[in-house]
């Protein structure tokens, strides 16, 4: 059982949705947390709520050298790393014949790079921390993709592989990599899509972003490899394992399409 309390660490992501639900619920718990986003007024006004356990550091997680100074920051202020939390992310939809592969790159930098950057930068800090832990945030599209979000699916999929590849060397390590595969979520994560717009057929009912948090923290406590919160993405990825055909056949139904695209 890991005691959250005792733990120090970075989140990347803090100014909204999962990530911020995340910071306040590790805060309560006493965790100690280099916070980052790019809106620096929201991270200021979160840190302000829970003083001495947040600490705001605004920036882009794309640029390598921000990447550097989270680690030194949560370093200096903590003297080590025992969690990188990396819920920051962004989508993008659209046919891909309309799309840019400017568009999937910039998805992958975020949704996959910066995550995995940040992990190799904190590893020499995490090998010697207090049981510790890499928390990605995955998506049910990482699992079976849906049409009009190829870039997305694909980078989450790759942040999938990514971890299951790697939690056994870093378990060698005594570092546990741990993946939450979210379904709809309360968040603004459509309000930013960098291309396109939510197409109405994929509207979910969205799981509440503080219901996701507490599930997140929860198997952060008692281990384990991944997470899903909710029943509806736990239905979904039950689905996409033993009959992928009925998501691929509803999507036709929601989207009135022949057989053949
Ligand atoms: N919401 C859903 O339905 C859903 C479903 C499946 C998976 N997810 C995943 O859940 C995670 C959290 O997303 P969310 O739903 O909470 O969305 P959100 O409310 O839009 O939050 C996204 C966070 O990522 C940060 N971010 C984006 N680009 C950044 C950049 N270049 N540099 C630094 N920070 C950046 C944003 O901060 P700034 O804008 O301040 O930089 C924000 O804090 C993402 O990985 C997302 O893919 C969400």
């Amino acid at each position: 059982m890991r005691d959250l309390s005792e733990q120090c660490g970075i989140l990347t992501g803090a100014t909204s949705g999962v990530g911020r639900a995340l910071a306040r619920l590790l805060a309560e718990r006493g965790a100690r947390l280099v916070i980052s986003g790019r809106r620096e007024s929201r991270l200021i006004d979160l840190a302000s709520e829970y003083p001495g356990l947040l600490i705001p550091l605004p920036g882009d997680i794309t640029n390598s050298r921000f990447q550097e100074e989270l680690v030194e920051k949560a370093k200096e202020a903590f003297g080590g790393i025992d969690l990188v939390i990396a819920a920051a992310g962004v989508g993008a939809v659209g046919p891909f014949s309309e799309s840019s592969l400017e568009t999937m790159r910039s998805v992958f930098e975020i949704d996959f790079f910066a995550p995995v950057d940040l992990v190799y930068k904190s590893l020499p800090h995490l090998k010697n921390g207090l049981s510790p832990a890499v928390v990605l945030i995955g998506s049910i599209l990482g699992v079976h993709p849906l049409p009009l979000h190829g870039g997305y699916a694909a980078a989450k999929a790759a942040l999938h592989g990514f971890a299951n590849a790697v939690r056994p060397e870093l378990a060698s390590l005594g570092i546990d990599v741990q993946v939450a595969i979210l379904g709809p979520t309360e968040s603004e994560f459509w309000d930013n899509l960098i291309a396109g717009e939510r197409a109405s057929w994929s509207q979910g009912r969205p799981l509440s972003a503080e219901t996701t948090a507490a599930a997140i923290i929860a198997t952060m406590e008692r281990g384990g490899d991944a997470v899903t919160p909710g029943w509806r993405a736990k239905a979904y990825v039950f689905l996409s394992r033993f009959f992928p055909s009925l998501i691929d056949l509803f999507v036709r139904w929601k989207r009135r399409l022949p057989r053949q695209l």
